[in-house]
C-alpha cells in the first residue's frame, strides 16, 4: 500500500485516498468494498488495475451487525429501495466533493466495486448516468425492482463480471441489470468470471483488459 495513503472525512464517508504518483494521470478510481469490509480493502487492487492511479476508497456508512455496507437490506436480496436511492445522492456528494478536494474534478473517474459495494456502483450509474465515466461491477446483482430509470448520451462503458452460481446474484437478476445498464444507452460487457460469489484471476485479467480498451494507458491487455 502507498505509503502516502491519505485518510479523511467528507459527507459523512470515512475514506481513504491514494494520490497518483502519475503527473498526468489518466483515470481515477472510486473503491467499493463488499459487506462487512473497509476503506482498504480494494486497495490493493486498484493499485494493480492502473498503476500509479488516484484511488478513492470510501466506507459504507451503513452498520448491519457491525458490519460497514453502503446500503441498508431487509434481508438477503432484500433491498430497502428507499435507503438506496438516499445513499446515491449521499454518495454522489462524496465523490464531487472528493473530486474537488484531490484535484480530480477533470479527469475521468471509474467506479470498482465488489459484491454490495458493486450494488452501490451499479444504482449510481442506473440513478446519477453522467455521474462516473464508467465501472466495474465485480459480483453485482440488480439493486431496484423494475423502474424508470434515465437515459444517457454520455454514459460510461459498465463491465459486469460474475459467478456462474452466486446466491447473492442470481444469473436471471445479472441479466436484467446488464440490459438495464443497455437500455440507458451504455456500452455494457458481460462475463462470468468465476463458479461462485469470490473473485477469480480472470477477473483482473478482464478488468485490465477493459480498462485498456476504454480508456487506455493502463497495463498492456493479458
Ligand atoms: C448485497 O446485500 O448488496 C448483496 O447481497 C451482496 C452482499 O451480501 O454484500
Amino acid at each position: 500500500m502507498g505509503a502516502q495513503t491519505h485518510h479523511g472525512e467528507i459527507e459523512g464517508y470515512t475514506y481513504a485516498y491514494q494520490p497518483t504518483r502519475d503527473p498526468a494521470p489518466r483515470l481515477a478510481l472510486l473503491l467499493l468494498h463488499g459487506t462487512g469490509g473497509n476503506e482498504w480493502d480494494l486497495i490493493p487492487m486498484g493499485e494493480e488495475l492502473v498503476a500509479g492511479a488516484p484511488l478513492v476508497s470510501p466506507r459504507g456508512r451503513v452498520n448491519e451487525n457491525g458490519m460497514a455496507r453502503f446500503f441498508r437490506r431487509f434481508g438477503e436480496g432484500k433491498f430497502d429501495e428507499a435507503d438506496i436511492d438516499t445513499r446515491v445522492e449521499e454518495l454522489s456528494r462524496f465523490v464531487a466533493v472528493a473530486r474537488e478536494r484531490h484535484g480530480l474534478a477533470h479527469i475521468p473517474m471509474v467506479a470498482v466495486g465488489y459484491s454490495n459495494g458493486a450494488n452501490m456502483a451499479a444504482a449510481m450509474m442506473l440513478m446519477r448516468p453522467g455521474l462516473m465515466q464508467g465501472a466495474i461491477l465485480f459480483r453485482a446483482t440488480m439493486p431496484y425492482a423494475p423502474r424508470e430509470f434515465p437515459t444517457t448520451t454520455d454514459g460510461g462503458p459498465v463491465l459486469v463480471a460474475s459467478g456462474r452460481v452466486d446466491a447473492y446474484a442470481p444469473p436471471e437478476r445479472v441479466q436484467e441489470l446488464v440490459d438495464t445498464l443497455g437500455d440507458q444507452g451504455r456500452p455494457v460487457e458481460y462475463e462470468i468470471t468465476g463458479p461462485t460469489h469470490g473473485l477469480t484471476s480472470r477477473d483482473m485479467e478482464l478488468a485490465l483488459r477493459w480498462l485498456n480498451r476504454h480508456f487506455g494507458g493502463t497495463r498492456p491487455s493479458m
